[in-house]
């Protein structure tokens, strides 16, 4: 039913930590995550590619450079996309020192580490699976790196703790066809008439959060899906997203993504 008298009744949105509370610390590691959680997120959201020898690896970037210090590592490597590197020769490499001394020698995570942290807590993972069309097998090794951690799925499933979302809508399409029973996120912003059709099969619509307004919120909602708006740092534009009807918000800084929520 409608609220009465026409204000609408807020509904607290997810707190999503984007890479991790990435602000503080270096985006897609294992300590952004951690405090990330401890700040109160509902979800992590984390970016996947694969190595050269089929390692799903966390890391934003086609390449390693601006995250790592692949470059003075092996400075006479042209190629230092994740694509063409081994996951033993990533594990070697440095993924804090570019954030600040107090980091160095964090590691590029795993998925499988990722899984293992997310699976002690209630805390859900937000998956968006980078450039698929890179990493043939992709879908099937993140199916497998799920069904590696026992019972990870199934908890996560019932519990709401899990998407998989990426910017490739065939690629998620084909996603969930593989594993129809993992919620799938598109991210952008479809027209009309494309949500009519994913409606069929797609849980979220992922726009950035200046393409997402109340009317187009509302009609995401009326065809059945959710949607979660990225990337929101400033309060005004979380409390904009809020009053749009944003189901999820994906930031840098949970913490004071909590505060505003907490004041709702
Ligand atoms: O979760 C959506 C958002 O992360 C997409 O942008 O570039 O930060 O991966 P990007
Ligand atoms: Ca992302």
């Amino acid at each position: 039913h409608p609220p009465k008298g026409g204000v609408r009744t807020p509904v607290p949105p997810l707190v999503i930590a984007h890479r991790g509370a990435s602000a503080g610390w270096p985006e897609n590691t294992i300590p952004a995550f951690v405090a990330g959680i401890d700040q109160g997120a509902d979800m992590i959201e984390v970016d996947v590619h694969m190595s050269a020898d089929g390692e799903l690896v966390i890391v934003h970037d086609v390449t390693l450079d601006r995250t790592t210090n692949v470059r003075s590592v092996c400075p006479e490597r042209a190629d230092t996309r994740v694509k063409s590197m081994t996951a033993a020769e990533i594990a070697e490499l440095d993924a804090g020192s570019w954030k600040g001394e107090a980091f160095a020698g964090l590691q590029v995570p795993t998925l499988a580490e990722v899984l293992a942290l997310v699976h002690t807590t209630r805390t859900g993972l937000l998956l968006e699976v980078k450039h698929p069309e890179l990493y043939p097998g992709i879908a099937e090794a993140i199916v497998a790196a799920c069904d590696e951690v026992p019972d990870y799925l199934e908890r996560s499933l019932a519990a709401g703790l899990l998407v998989v979302q990426s910017a490739d809508w065939g690629f998620v399409r084909e996603f969930h066809e593989l594993a129809p029973e993992v919620p799938v996120g598109l991210l952008g912003r479809p027209t009309e008439q494309q949500l009519r059709e994913f409606a069929a099969w797609v849980d979220q619509i992922n726009p950035e959060h200046i393409d997402a307004d109340a009317d187009y919120l509302t009609m995401v909602h009326e065809l059945g899906m959710s949607s979660l708006v990225w990337t929101v740092d400033a309060v005004t534009d979380m409390e904009k997203s809020i009053d749009y009807g944003a189901d999820g918000i994906i930031t840098n800084v949970p913490d004071l993504l909590v505060e505003v929520v907490e004041e709702l």
